[in-house]
Parts: structure tokens; C-alpha cells; sequence
């Protein structure tokens, strides 16, 4: 809160109340829960889920010996942040290759200073480290900076790609960075939202989604890898569910 007043930001949903906050919370609701809104986004994340079971693959095969993958909790944090700016831009990063852009890097890492950065504050007042400018305050700020001048490239390329094809400029949208179906796209068709609260909402959506999703993976695959019994019951779980007409 104090970071989005310091740099005159919108307060997106995460940290709005009341009317203000439903507003634009059933706005995003609209593209990000309705069930045919989540269903066009199961091919992409399909793709994204594919892609990374091969890197896996990868990594294990070059590991040689015992399979073990290194570095599974960056892995996941790469995963996770594919996973969800595919959806939301409809373009994949390119974070599950062998090289990753410096800039995906600098982000994922952004976050989990801009986390650590936030404990501290907890217990002394965040006003008070603005006033003295602490060392804390400095880097979650710096954090923050990253986290949103690396969203906002994304959102400006979105934005240009949809003016181009609204005007007619942008031939079908394929290899656009807000192809048709993408959340962007459909956010910026609906057009509910100001720039601004859009900006901050899919900032919000892109580092909301990377820790808790990746953190809570790592828990769930030690817990399968400890118990292989359990292993076999998800397995047959998800088979039977992706069984047509199951
Ligand atoms: C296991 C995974 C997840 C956990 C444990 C988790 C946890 C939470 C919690 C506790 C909050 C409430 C924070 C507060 O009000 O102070 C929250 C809000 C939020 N999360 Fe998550 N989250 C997860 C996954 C995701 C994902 C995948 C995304 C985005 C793709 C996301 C985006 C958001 C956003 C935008 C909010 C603010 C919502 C609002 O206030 O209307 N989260 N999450």
C-alpha cells in the first residue's frame, strides 16, 4: 500500500475495499473465473504444462546417474510465471528454454525480494522505514520497480497490438501480443477498466501467481515423491477424469 501511494500507483484489487474493490474485482471476475473464460485458457496452459514435463525430462536426462533436477524451486517459479502470462497475454515467454531472458529472471527474483522485504514490515510500522528510508524499504521498493516496469512492457505491448488490431493495422492478431482470447485482450475489449487499475491488477496477477503456485507444487511433488502409493492413486484419479464422458 505504501509503495503504490509512494509511486502515485492504482491500488488494483489486492489492496482495494468495499465498492471500490468489487468494481474491478467483477470485472477481472468476468475473465478470469466465469467457467467459459477458464475453459479457452486450458489449450495454453496445456502447452505450458507439456513444455515443462520435457524440460523436466531434460534436466533429469542431463543430470545423468540418480535423475536429480537442480534448482526445482526456480523451475517451478519459471513454470508458474509462464503459465500465467501465457494466459494473460496469450505469448510465451520463453522461460522453460535453456535460456532464460534476463529481464523473466530479474522479475521472478524481484518477487521474492519484494516478499522477504515485506516480513520486516510487518513488525516495524512501513511508515516508518519510508521516513528513514531504510535498507528494507529501499529494496522492497526496488522490488516493486522491477516487478512493475517488467509488467507494464508487457501490458504497453498487449495495448499497441490490440489498437493495431482494432484499427484494423494488426492483420488477425496471430503472433500479436493480446492474440484474441487472451485475458488482456478480452480486458481491454470489455474496456471497464481504467489503464491504470488495469495496469495494476495484472501486475497483481503476474506476481500473485508465482510464489504461492510454485512454493505449494514443491510441497505437493515432495509429498508424492516421499509416498509412491499416493502417487498412483493421483495418477489413477486424473486418468478417470480425463476420461470422455467420465
Ligand atoms: C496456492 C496458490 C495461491 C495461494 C496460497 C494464494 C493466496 C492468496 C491470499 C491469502 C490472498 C489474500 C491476500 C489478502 O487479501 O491480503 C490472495 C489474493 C490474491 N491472489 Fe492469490 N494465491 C494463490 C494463487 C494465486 C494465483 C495463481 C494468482 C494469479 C494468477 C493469484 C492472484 C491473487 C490476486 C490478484 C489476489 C488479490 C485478490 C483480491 O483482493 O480481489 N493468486 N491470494
Amino acid at each position: 500500500m505504501e509503495y503504490r501511494k509512494h509511486r502515485r500507483r492504482s491500488l488494483g484489487v489486492l489492496l482495494q475495499s468495499g465498492d471500490e474493490w468489487w468494481s474491478r474485482r467483477s470485472s477481472l471476475n468476468r475473465e478470469l473465473l466465469a467457467p467459459a473464460a477458464v475453459s479457452r485458457q486450458a489449450t495454453p496452459l496445456g502447452g505450458v504444462a507439456r513444455d515443462f514435463a520435457l524440460r523436466l525430462d531434460a534436466l533429469r536426462g542431463a543430470a545423468g546417474g540418480e535423475g536429480h533436477v537442480a534448482g526445482l524451486e526456480n523451475e517451478l517459479f519459471k513454470f508458474a510465471l509462464e503459465s500465467v502470462c501465457s494466459a494473460l497475454f496469450g505469448e510465451r515467454l520463453g522461460l522453460l528454454s535453456p535460456m532464460v531472458p534476463p529481464d523473466s529472471q530479474r522479475f521472478i527474483e524481484a518477487i521474492a525480494t519484494m516478499f522477504h522485504s515485506t516480513v520486516p514490515m510487518l513488525v516495524v510500522p512501513v511508515r516508518l522505514h519510508r521516513v528513514l528510508n531504510t535498507k528494507t524499504w529501499r529494496r522492497h521498493c526496488q522490488a516493486w520497480d522491477v516487478i512493475f516496469s517488467y509488467a507494464d512492457r508487457w501490458i504497453q505491448k498487449s495495448l499497441l497490438s490490440f489498437r493495431a488490431d482494432s484499427s484494423g493495422d494488426g492483420g488477425d492478431g496471430g503472433g500479436s501480443a493480446a492474440p484474441h482470447g487472451s485475458i488482456m485482450a478480452n480486458l481491454l475489449k470489455r474496456d471497464t477498466l481504467s489503464l491504470d487499475d488495469l495496469a495494476a491488477s495484472v501486475t497483481e496477477l503476474m506476481a500473485g501467481g508465482v510464489d504461492t503456485t510454485s512454493i505449494t507444487l514443491h510441497w505437493a511433488l515432495m509429498e508424492l515423491a516421499r509416498d509412491p502409493s499416493l502417487q498412483e492413486e493421483l495418477r489413477s484419479e486424473v486418468t478417470k477424469a480425463m476420461t470422455p464422458g467420465s
